[in-house]
């Protein structure tokens, strides 16, 4: 099979940065305060959910902080989808308690609300008028020092330059992002990772695969972000059940934190395609849990891009560990596109319906995921009546093609 290198990512100028130093190991959370304090804050913000607070997964970090004499004031209000008005809230709380540092614990909602403080407390004005769109304002300043502490392996907000922060006026998810908005520093501890339930594990770990898969067949692909995402697919294919199936399993752990961040740095600072235009713009009218949604989504998303990128897809096959020495590069594309519903089957991710996305409002949704900034790195290219196909491909109101 060649190589599949893309004929874009020789022409233009490409860039790829890594603002955030990456720790990791099982029990590598001990070593947080010290780090913590070598950014030099001294009183931090810790962001989290109250499901994580109150499950007592932030006690190790809390305890590490003060060990080293930082002051921790804890700001466990975080919602699913965080909204700007709690932004606002956190901002409010950040200066109120006199706090130089954040440390945000949980999954993508609690990095991405960190990430956006971070934005409000060295920026002025809101959050809203850094949205990545035209009209807006450009990042400026540095985001104070910032930890992530990822408890679930999906998200990949660790270590990209994004923050997805939910506008309820518009009804509309919308990004802010650069390199100032990046992490200072990640610990990434699979040991903080053995709580997740099975079905957490699926959405969240789903969603990581998603993020390598869209990342390395989109259209903005250069060579670095294809070696990251194509190890977090090969990452995730040989321990998702593991770790699935066992919570306990910290090798299936370890495996799984490092594929979400890996499959995070292949975001680089460019888009994703489909599946994240369309859980994205969904998101914004619906309060579907991200993972979960996109998750549904893969199998009728990659069903339809694969004719993009046939070659890329086969590799993805081989990523996934399939033999493919014996099929053609077409029929190893539509093999990685069989892989990404059985897994989904088995790892019992429920429909979109089952979800409460309403399948009668299929043309409301694409005409949405059709405006997402999303759309234009798709590896095939789309009309909003592809996204109504796609649609009712997760509905399964129209066949299979492959
Ligand atoms: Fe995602």
């Amino acid at each position: 099979m060649s190589m599949h290198m893309k004929v874009e990512s020789m022409l233009g100028y490409h860039t790829f940065e890594v603002p955030t130093a990456i720790k990791h190991g099982i029990g590598a959370i001990q070593y947080l305060g010290e780090e913590v304090k070598n950014l030099g804050a001294s009183k931090v913000m810790l962001v989290t959910d109250p499901g994580i607070y109150n499950a007592g997964v932030t006690k190790p970090v809390e305890e590490s902080l003060k060990a080293a004499g930082v002051d921790v004031a804890v700001f466990n209000r975080v919602e699913p989808n965080p909204p700007t008005r709690l932004i606002g809230e956190g901002s409010t709380f950040y200066k109120e308690n006199g706090c130089d540092g954040l440390v945000a614990v949980g999954g993508g909602s609690s990095m991405d609300t960190a990430k956006a403080v971070g934005v409000e407390v060295s920026h002025e004005g809101t959050v809203l008028d850094y949205e990545a769109a035209e009209g807006k304002k450009p990042l400026e300043n540095r985001i104070p020092p910032l930890a992530t502490i990822p408890t679930t392996a999906g998200t990949g907000s660790e270590v990209t330059q994004w923050a997805v922060i939910t506008d309820e006026k518009r009804e509309y998810k919308f990004n802010t992002g650069g390199p100032l908005i990046a992490a200072h520093l990640t610990i990434i501890d699979p040991k903080l990772h053995v709580s997740m339930p099975p079905h957490v594990t699926a959405m969240t770990g789903i969603d990581a695969i998603a993020h390598a898969v869209e990342c390395y067949t989109m259209k903005y692909a250069q060579p670095v972000t294809d070696a990251v995402a194509l190890l977090a697919i090969e990452y995730a294919a040989t321990y998702i059940r593991r770790a699935f199936a066992d919570g306990e399993d910290l090798e299936a752990r370890y495996g799984m934190s490092q594929s979400a961040m890996l499959a995070g740095l292949s975001y680089g600072s460019e888009s994703a395609g489909a599946a994240h235009a369309m859980s994205q713009s969904l998101g914004g009218i619906v309060p579907v849990a991200h993972g979960q949604c996109v998750a549904a989504m893969m199998g009728p998303v990659m069903e339809f891009n694969w004719k993009g990128a046939p070659g890329r897809f086969a590799r993805i096959a081989q990523a996934f560990g399939i033999n493919t020495a014996d099929l053609s590069t077409e029929e190893a594309a539509k093999a990685a596109v069989d892989y990404m519903y059985n897994l989904v089957e088995e790892l019992e991710v429920p429909t979109l319906e089952e979800q409460g996305v309403d399948p009668t409002q299929v043309e409301r949704w694409s005409k949405a995921a059709m405006d997402d900034p999303q759309t234009i790195g798709n590896p095939r290219d789309l009309t909003v009546s592809d996204y109504e196909w796609i649609y009712k491909r997760c509905f399964n109101q129209v066949e299979k093609t492959i």
